[in-house]
């Protein structure tokens, strides 16, 4: 169980002192939020998380140019939510008493967990019996992009007399993606590196995949690297939220997509990479939705071609991070109720589906200067307009980029997943899936580009 933990708190130092903590004596996973008005547009759409820690910081408030406490609007918005998740208050802060309130008086890391504790009704020999491991693994995929190892590198023997874990790859040692691929090819999975130097081991991680897809190369191995990257970049928010390093990742890939697709200009040679499955199925129709949109965009009624470039840039996108919570192909292509319940899910799976738009939503909250519309698109990606589950049947009352996306990602999704490729049978099953006229007129527009191609 991996607990999920929200902090509320302008000082970005402190929200890193107290992420170290929670990351290290708890493995809990930490979002964090700075600023007053996020913080109450974020609590708005009711996260579903495990904790909420707010610090209580007086402050000049820049809207009004007064003192003003930061916890106490917080905190009426989380009872306007009706809000059940234990919270904890950093600093001294004057309250009614409620159940799952819980104030942390002194600015002391061993406070903090002592509370936690109690927030959570959990105790110490809960934590010390998951023990932290000391080896963590990383999928051997996320060592595409890079060269050579910035410290030791394990593999795990499972033995009937516990785990076992040898050396395999040297702090120095350099190595292929061929190297790479053979390790795969004998059934392993993931390398490990040990607990301590999991950071460094990640910071080094980004910093050579970066380099790596930024450096010249044919547009082959230009565009193998950036499926790679997709894969690596999602990997990564997921294990560390949206960083600097990550970011730069997210938007070189996204912006080798773009630049692809505008270099290549022809549908044919796009569409050659679409269907070469050595690239991951997620990569794939990432890649296609982007192209889709990219020739659907000059048709639709959004003005310019200024505002046609801020669109393009919107889907691709929306297009990177809004399934980033799937792990497998079969969960990627449940786009409904009824794929839903045919599919051989685990209760575990089920959820992750079901909540995987909202939860992608909310990791994207705090990517730097969203473009606007961004989030409320990942969050209805499936119809529904809180971003969970799937709705039973299409409306038109959710925005209308999202709807554009789901109509573009159902076509998408039908040329990769079509036994045989006829767009003109692809298109009838478009139009018996959207019959309303606002899903409707985007079916007519793939038509009107494509059945003739
Ligand atoms: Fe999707
Ligand atoms: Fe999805």
């Amino acid at each position: 169980m991996q607990l999920n933990i929200l902090i509320i708190d302008p000082l970005e130092k402190i929200t890193e002192v107290v992420r170290q903590n929670f990351d290290k004596n708890f493995g809990a996973s930490i979002q964090a939020i700075h600023t007053l008005e996020e913080g109450l547009a974020f609590l708005d759409k009711k996260p579903t998380l495990d904790l909420y820690i707010i610090r209580n910081y007086n402050g000049l408030d820049q809207n009004t140019g007064r003192m003003a406490e930061f916890a106490k609007p917080l905190l009426a918005k989380l009872d306007s939510i009706e809000n059940k998740t234990p919270v904890i208050v950093l600093g001294d802060v004057e309250l009614a008493i409620k159940a799952n309130i819980y104030v942390c008086y002194e600015m002391k890391i061993q406070e903090l967990n002592k509370i936690f504790y109690r927030a959570l009704n959990l105790k110490r020999e809960d934590f010390l019996h998951m023990k932290l491991p000391k080896y963590v693994p990383f999928p051997i995929s996320n060592f595409y992009l890079m060269d050579r190892s910035p410290c030791d590198v394990y593999i795990k023997l499972t033995k009937t007399t516990g785990d076992e874990f040898i050396k395999r790859l040297y702090v120095g040692d350099s190595f292929t993606k061929k190297d790479l691929k053979k390790y795969e090819s004998l059934g392993l999975a993931d390398f490990y590196i040990t607990r301590e130097e999991r950071e460094f081991f990640i910071n080094d991680l980004l910093e050579q995949t970066l380099k790596n897809l930024k450096a010249k190369g044919d547009d082959e191995t230009h565009f193998d690297k950036n499926a790679d990257s997709f894969t690596i970049g999602t990997d990564m928010i997921k294990l560390l939220g949206v960083t600097p390093a990550c970011v730069e990742l997210v938007e070189e890939t996204v912006d080798n997509i773009k630049t692809h697709i505008l270099k290549t200009g022809k549908l044919s040679d796009l569409f050659k990479n679409v269907f070469n499955d050595k690239h991951s199925f997620s990569y794939r129709r990432s890649y296609l939705i982007c192209i889709v949109s990219y020739m659907l965009l000059p048709r639709m009624e959004w003005g310019g071609v200024d505002q046609r470039s801020s669109l393009f840039e919107k889907i691709s996108l929306v297009s990177y991070f809004h399934d980033i919570y799937l792990e497998t192909d079969e969960m990627l292509k449940i786009n409904s109720l009824e794929d839903l319940r045919k599919a051989n899910l685990s209760p575990r799976e089920r959820d992750i589906v079901l909540n995987h738009a909202n939860n992608a939503a909310m990791i994207i909250h705090n990517y730097p200067h969203l473009p606007q519309g961004v989030d409320a698109m990942i969050r209805q990606h499936h119809g529904s307009a809180n971003g969970l589950g799937f709705p039973e049947v299409y409306s038109s009352s959710i925005s209308p980029m999202a709807i554009f996306f789901i109509v573009v990602e159902e076509f998408a999704t039908l040329i990769l997943t079509a036994k045989v490729m006829d767009t003109s049978l692809i298109i009838k099953d478009l139009k018996t899936k959207f019959t309303l006229p606002s899903y409707r007129k985007y079916v007519s527009e793939i038509e009107a580009v494509f059945l003739s191609k």
